[in-house]
Protein backbone atom coordinates (compact mmCIF):
# COMPACT_ATOMS: atom_id res chain seq x y z
CA UNK A 1 0.00 0.00 0.00
CA UNK A 2 1.37 3.37 -1.06
CA UNK A 3 1.57 6.15 1.42
CA UNK A 4 -1.56 8.22 1.69
CA UNK A 5 -1.73 11.41 4.03
CA UNK A 6 -5.79 11.37 3.89
CA UNK A 7 -5.55 7.93 5.59
CA UNK A 8 -2.96 8.58 8.06
CA UNK A 9 -5.12 11.84 8.96
CA UNK A 10 -7.98 9.81 9.44
CA UNK A 11 -5.94 6.94 11.69
CA UNK A 12 -4.65 9.25 13.69
CA UNK A 13 -7.73 11.05 14.96
CA UNK A 14 -9.64 7.42 15.45
CA UNK A 15 -6.30 6.36 17.86
CA UNK A 16 -6.30 9.58 19.27
CA UNK A 17 -10.29 9.64 19.87
CA UNK A 18 -10.18 13.29 17.83
CA UNK A 19 -12.32 11.49 15.03
CA UNK A 20 -16.36 12.64 15.23
CA UNK A 21 -18.01 9.91 14.22
CA UNK A 22 -21.45 10.71 12.67
CA UNK A 23 -24.62 8.10 12.67
CA UNK A 24 -27.43 8.92 10.20
CA UNK A 25 -30.82 7.67 11.06
CA UNK A 26 -31.37 6.94 15.03
CA UNK A 27 -33.56 3.68 15.00
CA UNK A 28 -32.95 0.09 16.76
CA UNK A 29 -29.68 -0.20 14.24
CA UNK A 30 -28.25 3.58 14.61
CA UNK A 31 -29.13 4.53 18.19
CA UNK A 32 -27.28 1.72 19.78
CA UNK A 33 -23.97 2.14 17.36
CA UNK A 34 -24.23 5.94 18.14
CA UNK A 35 -23.97 4.90 22.18
CA UNK A 36 -21.71 2.64 21.86
CA UNK A 37 -18.84 4.50 19.93
CA UNK A 38 -20.08 7.56 22.91
CA UNK A 39 -19.42 4.77 25.40
CA UNK A 40 -15.77 4.69 24.47
CA UNK A 41 -15.12 7.99 24.14
CA UNK A 42 -15.80 9.42 20.77
CA UNK A 43 -17.61 12.62 20.18
CA UNK A 44 -20.70 11.33 18.30
CA UNK A 45 -23.83 13.44 16.44
CA UNK A 46 -26.69 11.38 15.23
CA UNK A 47 -28.46 12.68 12.48
CA UNK A 48 -32.06 11.77 12.20
CA UNK A 49 -35.07 12.73 9.91
CA UNK A 50 -37.76 12.63 12.71
CA UNK A 51 -37.50 15.96 15.06
CA UNK A 52 -39.85 14.15 17.65
CA UNK A 53 -36.71 11.40 18.11
CA UNK A 54 -33.73 14.17 17.89
CA UNK A 55 -36.28 16.20 20.46
CA UNK A 56 -36.57 13.57 22.92
CA UNK A 57 -32.52 12.31 22.90
CA UNK A 58 -31.28 15.88 23.34
CA UNK A 59 -33.50 15.80 26.73
CA UNK A 60 -31.44 12.63 27.38
CA UNK A 61 -34.31 10.38 26.89
CA UNK A 62 -34.09 7.09 24.52
CA UNK A 63 -37.09 5.21 22.97
CA UNK A 64 -35.36 2.08 21.99
CA UNK A 65 -35.45 -0.41 24.67
CA UNK A 66 -31.92 -1.60 24.34
CA UNK A 67 -30.71 1.49 25.09
CA UNK A 68 -31.74 2.57 28.33
CA UNK A 69 -32.47 6.39 29.03
CA UNK A 70 -29.71 6.30 31.81
CA UNK A 71 -27.11 5.09 28.95
CA UNK A 72 -28.17 7.98 26.80
CA UNK A 73 -28.68 11.11 29.10
CA UNK A 74 -24.97 11.09 30.80
CA UNK A 75 -23.65 10.90 27.01
CA UNK A 76 -26.08 14.12 26.34
CA UNK A 77 -25.20 16.04 29.67
CA UNK A 78 -21.44 15.75 28.93
CA UNK A 79 -21.59 16.59 25.46
CA UNK A 80 -20.49 13.17 23.71
CA UNK A 81 -23.58 12.69 22.29
CA UNK A 82 -25.74 14.79 20.15
CA UNK A 83 -28.58 14.51 17.62
CA UNK A 84 -29.51 16.74 14.65
CA UNK A 85 -31.82 17.02 11.83
CA UNK A 86 -29.26 19.48 10.29
CA UNK A 87 -27.33 17.77 7.87
CA UNK A 88 -24.87 20.48 7.62
CA UNK A 89 -22.87 19.06 10.63
CA UNK A 90 -21.28 16.78 8.28
CA UNK A 91 -18.75 19.19 7.25
CA UNK A 92 -16.94 18.87 10.50
CA UNK A 93 -17.85 14.69 10.78
CA UNK A 94 -15.17 12.14 10.11
CA UNK A 95 -16.51 8.68 10.01
CA UNK A 96 -20.18 8.69 8.33
CA UNK A 97 -22.28 5.75 9.40
CA UNK A 98 -25.43 5.07 7.81
CA UNK A 99 -28.23 2.98 9.11
CA UNK A 100 -31.35 3.65 7.51
CA UNK A 101 -34.32 1.30 6.50
CA UNK A 102 -34.25 -0.56 3.67
CA UNK A 103 -37.94 -2.02 3.37
CA UNK A 104 -39.50 -3.07 0.70
CA UNK A 105 -41.95 -1.63 -1.78
CA UNK A 106 -46.05 -2.13 -2.64
CA UNK A 107 -43.97 -4.64 -5.77
CA UNK A 108 -42.42 -6.47 -2.90
CA UNK A 109 -38.83 -5.19 -4.51
CA UNK A 110 -36.14 -2.80 -2.53
CA UNK A 111 -37.13 0.22 -1.36
CA UNK A 112 -33.95 2.13 -1.66
CA UNK A 113 -35.42 5.82 -1.14
CA UNK A 114 -33.55 6.51 2.17
CA UNK A 115 -29.98 5.32 1.50
CA UNK A 116 -30.61 7.21 -1.86
CA UNK A 117 -31.29 10.20 0.37
CA UNK A 118 -29.06 9.88 3.05
CA UNK A 119 -26.25 9.02 0.13
CA UNK A 120 -27.53 12.61 -1.47
CA UNK A 121 -27.20 14.04 1.94
CA UNK A 122 -23.33 12.81 2.72
CA UNK A 123 -22.05 13.72 -1.21
CA UNK A 124 -23.27 17.46 -0.56
CA UNK A 125 -20.77 17.24 2.40
CA UNK A 126 -18.57 15.20 1.29
CA UNK A 127 -14.93 16.25 2.52
CA UNK A 128 -11.22 14.62 2.41
CA UNK A 129 -9.83 11.99 5.01
CA UNK A 130 -13.60 11.26 5.41
CA UNK A 131 -14.79 7.88 5.73
CA UNK A 132 -18.59 6.94 4.86
CA UNK A 133 -19.70 3.44 5.64
CA UNK A 134 -23.56 1.67 5.45
CA UNK A 135 -24.77 -0.90 7.95
CA UNK A 136 -28.08 -0.59 6.12
CA UNK A 137 -28.86 -4.60 5.10
CA UNK A 138 -28.90 -4.42 1.29
CA UNK A 139 -28.29 -6.33 -2.15
CA UNK A 140 -25.19 -7.36 -2.60
CA UNK A 141 -23.73 -4.32 -5.05
CA UNK A 142 -25.38 -1.84 -3.45
CA UNK A 143 -21.82 0.50 -1.81
CA UNK A 144 -20.14 -0.15 -5.43
CA UNK A 145 -23.30 0.68 -8.00
CA UNK A 146 -25.50 3.08 -5.79
CA UNK A 147 -23.88 4.41 -3.43
CA UNK A 148 -20.11 4.97 -5.21
CA UNK A 149 -20.90 6.67 -8.20
CA UNK A 150 -23.08 9.60 -6.14
CA UNK A 151 -19.88 10.08 -3.73
CA UNK A 152 -17.70 10.69 -6.44
CA UNK A 153 -18.96 12.91 -8.55
CA UNK A 154 -17.54 15.81 -6.71
CA UNK A 155 -14.28 14.61 -8.01
CA UNK A 156 -12.87 13.24 -5.32
CA UNK A 157 -11.28 9.29 -5.54
CA UNK A 158 -12.27 6.95 -3.05
CA UNK A 159 -9.07 4.85 -1.49
CA UNK A 160 -7.38 8.28 -1.90
CA UNK A 161 -9.28 11.31 -0.95
CA UNK A 162 -12.64 9.56 1.45
CA UNK A 163 -13.11 6.13 2.55
CA UNK A 164 -16.37 3.62 1.70
CA UNK A 165 -17.19 0.25 2.92
CA UNK A 166 -19.92 -1.82 3.89
CA UNK A 167 -20.18 -3.48 7.33
CA UNK A 168 -23.42 -5.43 8.08
CA UNK A 169 -25.37 -4.48 11.21
CA UNK A 170 -25.86 -7.63 13.65
CA UNK A 171 -27.89 -6.59 16.28
CA UNK A 172 -30.56 -8.49 17.97
CA UNK A 173 -32.93 -6.74 19.67
CA UNK A 174 -33.73 -7.64 23.29
CA UNK A 175 -30.49 -10.25 22.86
CA UNK A 176 -29.26 -10.31 26.93
CA UNK A 177 -26.15 -11.47 25.92
CA UNK A 178 -25.27 -10.00 22.65
CA UNK A 179 -24.92 -6.35 22.46
CA UNK A 180 -22.94 -4.21 19.58
CA UNK A 181 -19.84 -4.41 21.58
CA UNK A 182 -19.37 -8.26 21.66
CA UNK A 183 -20.74 -8.95 18.30
CA UNK A 184 -17.72 -9.58 15.65
CA UNK A 185 -18.33 -7.18 13.01
CA UNK A 186 -17.64 -7.64 9.54
CA UNK A 187 -16.11 -5.19 7.25
CA UNK A 188 -15.20 -5.17 3.39
CA UNK A 189 -14.14 -1.78 1.53
CA UNK A 190 -13.58 -0.46 -2.13
CA UNK A 191 -10.11 -0.84 -1.42
CA UNK A 192 -7.87 -1.71 0.69
CA UNK A 193 -7.40 1.78 2.73
CA UNK A 194 -10.91 1.96 2.51
CA UNK A 195 -11.34 -1.59 4.71
CA UNK A 196 -8.36 -0.64 6.70
CA UNK A 197 -10.05 2.28 7.69
CA UNK A 198 -13.41 1.14 8.93
CA UNK A 199 -11.37 -1.87 10.74
CA UNK A 200 -9.53 0.89 12.70
CA UNK A 201 -12.99 2.65 13.72
CA UNK A 202 -14.83 -0.67 14.72
CA UNK A 203 -11.80 -1.67 16.58
CA UNK A 204 -12.19 0.52 19.03
CA UNK A 205 -15.91 -0.51 20.03
CA UNK A 206 -16.33 -3.85 18.77
CA UNK A 207 -14.42 -7.12 20.12
CA UNK A 208 -13.36 -8.58 17.09
CA UNK A 209 -13.16 -6.72 13.39
CA UNK A 210 -13.79 -9.28 9.95
CA UNK A 211 -12.27 -8.24 7.09
CA UNK A 212 -13.61 -9.39 3.75
CA UNK A 213 -12.49 -8.83 0.20
CA UNK A 214 -14.91 -6.76 -0.77
CA UNK A 215 -18.48 -4.53 0.33
CA UNK A 216 -20.53 -7.00 -1.90
CA UNK A 217 -18.99 -10.09 0.08
CA UNK A 218 -20.19 -8.06 3.10
CA UNK A 219 -23.42 -7.50 1.90
CA UNK A 220 -23.88 -11.11 0.53
CA UNK A 221 -22.52 -12.02 4.33
CA UNK A 222 -25.56 -10.34 5.76
CA UNK A 223 -28.19 -11.81 3.59
CA UNK A 224 -26.44 -15.36 3.61
CA UNK A 225 -27.21 -14.81 7.85
CA UNK A 226 -30.71 -13.62 7.98
CA UNK A 227 -31.77 -16.07 4.93
CA UNK A 228 -30.47 -18.89 6.47
CA UNK A 229 -32.54 -18.09 9.52
CA UNK A 230 -35.52 -17.22 7.39
CA UNK A 231 -35.34 -21.12 5.49
CA UNK A 232 -34.62 -22.95 8.74
CA UNK A 233 -37.30 -21.36 10.39
CA UNK A 234 -39.73 -22.14 7.55
CA UNK A 235 -38.35 -26.14 7.77
CA UNK A 236 -39.75 -26.18 11.37
CA UNK A 237 -42.82 -24.24 10.61
CA UNK A 238 -43.40 -27.27 8.14
CA UNK A 239 -41.83 -30.25 9.93
CA UNK A 240 -44.45 -28.15 13.04
CA UNK A 241 -47.54 -28.71 9.82
CA UNK A 242 -46.19 -32.26 9.00
CA UNK A 243 -46.43 -33.25 12.64
CA UNK A 244 -49.66 -31.82 13.30
CA UNK A 245 -50.96 -34.26 10.67
CA UNK A 246 -49.29 -37.37 11.83
CA UNK A 247 -50.47 -36.21 15.38
CA UNK A 248 -46.69 -35.79 17.07
CA UNK A 249 -45.22 -32.84 18.91
CA UNK A 250 -42.69 -30.85 17.31
CA UNK A 251 -41.99 -29.58 20.07
CA UNK A 252 -40.60 -32.37 21.72
CA UNK A 253 -38.93 -33.43 18.51
CA UNK A 254 -36.67 -30.31 17.99
CA UNK A 255 -35.83 -30.64 21.94
CA UNK A 256 -35.14 -34.45 21.57
CA UNK A 257 -33.10 -34.02 18.02
CA UNK A 258 -30.83 -30.56 19.95
CA UNK A 259 -29.36 -33.11 22.13
CA UNK A 260 -27.20 -34.59 19.06
CA UNK A 261 -24.08 -32.32 19.81
CA UNK A 262 -23.22 -31.59 16.03
CA UNK A 263 -24.75 -30.86 12.90
CA UNK A 264 -28.32 -29.40 14.46
CA UNK A 265 -29.09 -26.33 15.17
CA UNK A 266 -32.50 -25.79 16.91
CA UNK A 267 -35.10 -23.24 14.91
CA UNK A 268 -38.77 -23.25 16.23
CA UNK A 269 -41.62 -23.11 14.22
CA UNK A 270 -44.36 -20.25 15.23
CA UNK A 271 -47.21 -17.85 13.72
CA UNK A 272 -44.61 -16.60 11.01
CA UNK A 273 -41.69 -14.34 10.84
CA UNK A 274 -41.81 -10.79 11.55
CA UNK A 275 -39.34 -7.78 12.51
CA UNK A 276 -37.46 -5.66 9.74
CA UNK A 277 -35.19 -8.02 8.92
CA UNK A 278 -35.47 -12.02 8.18
CA UNK A 279 -39.01 -11.38 6.27
CA UNK A 280 -37.47 -8.67 4.09
CA UNK A 281 -33.75 -9.26 3.68
CA UNK A 282 -33.96 -12.34 1.19
CA UNK A 283 -36.22 -10.27 -1.09
CA UNK A 284 -33.22 -8.10 -1.86
CA UNK A 285 -31.59 -10.86 -2.58
CA UNK A 286 -33.89 -12.63 -4.75
CA UNK A 287 -34.83 -9.54 -6.32
CA UNK A 288 -30.95 -9.13 -7.22
CA UNK A 289 -31.21 -12.55 -8.52
CA UNK A 290 -33.92 -11.86 -10.85
CA UNK A 291 -32.39 -9.28 -12.35
CA UNK A 292 -29.62 -11.72 -13.40
CA UNK A 293 -31.88 -14.27 -14.68
CA UNK A 294 -31.33 -16.31 -11.45
CA UNK A 295 -34.78 -17.84 -9.57
CA UNK A 296 -33.75 -17.95 -5.39
CA UNK A 297 -35.95 -21.46 -5.34
CA UNK A 298 -34.71 -21.89 -1.61
CA UNK A 299 -36.03 -18.19 -0.61
CA UNK A 300 -39.08 -18.94 -2.38
CA UNK A 301 -40.10 -22.33 -0.73
CA UNK A 302 -39.41 -20.33 2.57
CA UNK A 303 -41.34 -17.24 2.00
CA UNK A 304 -44.19 -19.22 1.38
CA UNK A 305 -44.36 -21.13 4.16
CA UNK A 306 -43.83 -18.34 6.33
CA UNK A 307 -45.93 -16.10 4.84
CA UNK A 308 -49.01 -18.64 5.40
CA UNK A 309 -48.27 -19.36 8.42
CA UNK A 310 -50.83 -16.76 10.24
CA UNK A 311 -53.57 -18.86 7.52
CA UNK A 312 -52.62 -21.53 8.81
CA UNK A 313 -52.68 -20.89 12.59
CA UNK A 314 -56.54 -18.87 11.75
CA UNK A 315 -57.23 -22.19 10.55
CA UNK A 316 -56.11 -24.34 14.10
CA UNK A 317 -58.07 -21.25 15.89
CA UNK A 318 -61.22 -22.56 13.93
CA UNK A 319 -61.25 -26.06 14.15
CA UNK A 320 -60.49 -25.70 18.09
CA UNK A 321 -63.52 -23.49 18.05
CA UNK A 322 -65.43 -25.93 16.33
CA UNK A 323 -64.37 -28.88 18.15
CA UNK A 324 -65.88 -26.87 21.35
CA UNK A 325 -69.27 -26.66 19.08
CA UNK A 326 -68.42 -23.01 18.42
CA UNK A 327 -68.29 -20.90 15.52
CA UNK A 328 -65.65 -18.63 14.54
CA UNK A 329 -68.15 -15.63 14.03
CA UNK A 330 -69.20 -13.40 17.17
CA UNK A 331 -66.05 -15.79 19.13
CA UNK A 332 -64.34 -14.18 21.57
CA UNK A 333 -60.43 -14.59 20.79
CA UNK A 334 -58.00 -13.29 22.88
CA UNK A 335 -54.50 -13.09 21.16
CA UNK A 336 -51.77 -12.83 23.33
CA UNK A 337 -48.55 -10.90 22.54
CA UNK A 338 -48.31 -8.51 19.25
CA UNK A 339 -44.83 -7.49 18.87
CA UNK A 340 -43.33 -10.17 16.37
CA UNK A 341 -41.08 -11.55 18.67
CA UNK A 342 -40.44 -11.80 22.67
CA UNK A 343 -39.84 -9.09 25.32
CA UNK A 344 -40.06 -6.26 22.66
CA UNK A 345 -42.25 -3.42 21.03
CA UNK A 346 -41.50 -4.25 17.35
CA UNK A 347 -44.71 -4.87 15.52
CA UNK A 348 -43.19 -4.52 11.77
CA UNK A 349 -43.97 -7.22 9.46
CA UNK A 350 -45.41 -9.13 13.05
CA UNK A 351 -47.27 -12.00 12.07
CA UNK A 352 -49.53 -11.33 14.86
CA UNK A 353 -51.13 -8.72 13.18
CA UNK A 354 -52.37 -10.81 10.21
CA UNK A 355 -54.25 -13.47 12.73
CA UNK A 356 -55.59 -10.19 14.14
CA UNK A 357 -57.22 -9.48 10.64
CA UNK A 358 -58.09 -13.25 9.48
CA UNK A 359 -60.26 -13.49 13.15
CA UNK A 360 -61.46 -9.91 12.50
CA UNK A 361 -62.52 -10.47 9.36
CA UNK A 362 -63.92 -14.00 9.53
CA UNK A 363 -66.27 -12.08 12.34
CA UNK A 364 -64.72 -13.03 15.92
CA UNK A 365 -65.01 -10.27 18.39
CA UNK A 366 -61.07 -10.03 18.77
CA UNK A 367 -59.03 -8.46 21.71
CA UNK A 368 -55.42 -8.57 22.57
CA UNK A 369 -53.27 -8.46 25.18
CA UNK A 370 -49.47 -7.28 24.86
CA UNK A 371 -47.93 -5.51 27.81
CA UNK A 372 -45.33 -4.21 25.03
CA UNK A 373 -47.33 -2.97 22.39
CA UNK A 374 -50.18 -0.59 24.53
CA UNK A 375 -51.91 -0.10 21.09
CA UNK A 376 -51.94 -0.49 17.06
CA UNK A 377 -53.55 1.12 14.10
CA UNK A 378 -56.21 -1.17 12.27
CA UNK A 379 -57.34 0.48 9.15
CA UNK A 380 -58.59 4.02 10.85
CA UNK A 381 -59.17 2.39 14.35
CA UNK A 382 -57.36 2.36 17.73
CA UNK A 383 -56.51 -1.29 19.35
CA UNK A 384 -56.07 -0.88 23.03
CA UNK A 385 -54.09 -3.74 24.45
CA UNK A 386 -56.83 -5.28 27.61
CA UNK A 387 -55.53 -5.97 30.57
CA UNK A 388 -55.10 -9.75 31.80
CA UNK A 389 -57.68 -10.09 34.58
CA UNK A 390 -59.11 -13.69 35.17
CA UNK A 391 -62.03 -12.85 34.06
CA UNK A 392 -61.05 -11.72 30.15
CA UNK A 393 -59.35 -14.57 30.33
CA UNK A 394 -62.22 -17.30 31.76
CA UNK A 395 -64.58 -14.81 29.12
CA UNK A 396 -62.43 -15.60 25.95
CA UNK A 397 -63.84 -18.69 23.87
CA UNK A 398 -60.63 -19.06 22.87
CA UNK A 399 -57.07 -17.59 24.07
CA UNK A 400 -54.17 -17.51 21.41
CA UNK A 401 -50.58 -17.29 22.45
CA UNK A 402 -48.56 -15.98 19.40
CA UNK A 403 -45.53 -14.25 21.21
CA UNK A 404 -44.54 -15.49 24.34
CA UNK A 405 -43.38 -12.32 26.64
CA UNK A 406 -41.95 -13.17 29.77
CA UNK A 407 -44.33 -10.53 31.61
CA UNK A 408 -47.18 -12.92 31.25
CA UNK A 409 -47.88 -15.33 34.60
CA UNK A 410 -48.57 -18.74 31.68
CA UNK A 411 -49.63 -20.39 34.82
CA UNK A 412 -52.33 -18.04 35.20
CA UNK A 413 -53.40 -18.18 31.80
CA UNK A 414 -53.54 -21.99 31.60
CA UNK A 415 -55.91 -22.13 35.01
CA UNK A 416 -58.66 -19.59 33.59
CA UNK A 417 -58.51 -19.90 29.72
CA UNK A 418 -60.76 -22.52 28.95
CA UNK A 419 -59.70 -23.58 25.39
CA UNK A 420 -55.96 -22.36 24.60
CA UNK A 421 -54.21 -22.54 20.89
CA UNK A 422 -50.27 -22.34 21.94
CA UNK A 423 -47.99 -21.43 18.70
CA UNK A 424 -44.77 -20.80 20.74
CA UNK A 425 -44.91 -23.58 23.67
CA UNK A 426 -44.91 -21.46 26.02
CA UNK A 427 -47.37 -23.90 28.56
CA UNK A 428 -44.54 -26.34 28.11
CA UNK A 429 -43.86 -26.27 31.96
CA UNK A 430 -47.28 -25.79 32.97
CA UNK A 431 -48.62 -28.94 34.74
CA UNK A 432 -52.19 -30.01 34.99
CA UNK A 433 -53.72 -26.75 33.18
CA UNK A 434 -56.74 -26.91 33.47
CA UNK A 435 -57.80 -25.42 29.99
CA UNK A 436 -57.71 -27.66 26.58
CA UNK A 437 -54.60 -26.28 25.34
CA UNK A 438 -53.86 -27.04 21.16
CA UNK A 439 -50.20 -27.19 20.43
CA UNK A 440 -48.67 -25.62 17.02
N1 LIG B 1 -33.80 -3.69 13.64
C1 LIG B 1 -32.94 -4.69 13.58
O1 LIG B 1 -32.97 -5.60 14.39
C2 LIG B 1 -31.86 -4.73 12.50
C3 LIG B 1 -30.80 -5.65 12.65
C4 LIG B 1 -29.80 -5.68 11.69
C5 LIG B 1 -29.88 -4.86 10.58
N2 LIG B 1 -30.94 -3.99 10.44
C6 LIG B 1 -30.95 -3.11 9.26
O2 LIG B 1 -30.55 -1.81 9.68
C7 LIG B 1 -31.25 -0.82 8.92
C8 LIG B 1 -31.98 0.14 9.86
O3 LIG B 1 -32.98 -0.59 10.56
P1 LIG B 1 -33.66 -0.03 11.89
O4 LIG B 1 -34.39 -1.19 12.47
O5 LIG B 1 -32.68 0.69 12.73
O6 LIG B 1 -34.70 1.02 11.26
P2 LIG B 1 -35.51 2.15 12.07
O7 LIG B 1 -36.71 2.43 11.23
O8 LIG B 1 -35.68 1.73 13.48
O9 LIG B 1 -34.54 3.39 12.06
C9 LIG B 1 -34.15 4.07 10.93
C10 LIG B 1 -34.12 5.56 11.24
O10 LIG B 1 -33.59 6.24 10.11
C11 LIG B 1 -34.27 7.47 9.97
N3 LIG B 1 -34.05 7.93 8.59
C12 LIG B 1 -34.59 7.49 7.44
N4 LIG B 1 -34.06 8.12 6.38
C13 LIG B 1 -33.16 9.01 6.87
C14 LIG B 1 -32.29 9.97 6.29
N5 LIG B 1 -32.23 10.12 4.96
N6 LIG B 1 -31.53 10.71 7.09
C15 LIG B 1 -31.58 10.56 8.44
N7 LIG B 1 -32.37 9.67 9.06
C16 LIG B 1 -33.15 8.90 8.28
C17 LIG B 1 -35.70 7.14 10.33
O11 LIG B 1 -36.43 8.29 10.71
C18 LIG B 1 -35.49 6.17 11.50
O12 LIG B 1 -35.46 6.82 12.74
C19 LIG B 1 -32.14 -1.59 7.97
O13 LIG B 1 -31.47 -1.77 6.75
C20 LIG B 1 -32.30 -2.92 8.64
O14 LIG B 1 -32.59 -3.95 7.73
C21 LIG B 1 -31.91 -3.91 11.39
Amino acid sequence: MKNNSHFSNLIKKIETKQAVVGVVGLGYVGLPLAAGFADVGFSVVGIELDPRKVSKLNQGISYIPDVPTEQIAPLVENGTFKATINPEVLRNIDIVIICVPTPLDEAGDPDMTSIKGATDMIAKYLHTSQLVCLESTTYPGTVTDLILPKLQTRGMEVGKDFFLAFSPERIDPNNANFRVENTPKVVGGVTQYCTKAAEAIYKEMVVKVVTVSSPATAEMVKIFENTFRAINIGLANEMAIMCQILGLDIWEIIDAADTKPFGFMPFYPGPGIGGHCIPVDPSYLSWKMRSMNYRTRFIELATDINSSMPKYVYRLAVNTLNKADKVIHKSKVLLLGMAYKRDIDDLRESPALDVFELLHEAGADVSYHDSFVPEFNYGKKVIHSVELTKDVLTEADLVIILTDHSTVDYEVVCQHARSLLDTRNATKKIKNPSAHIVKL
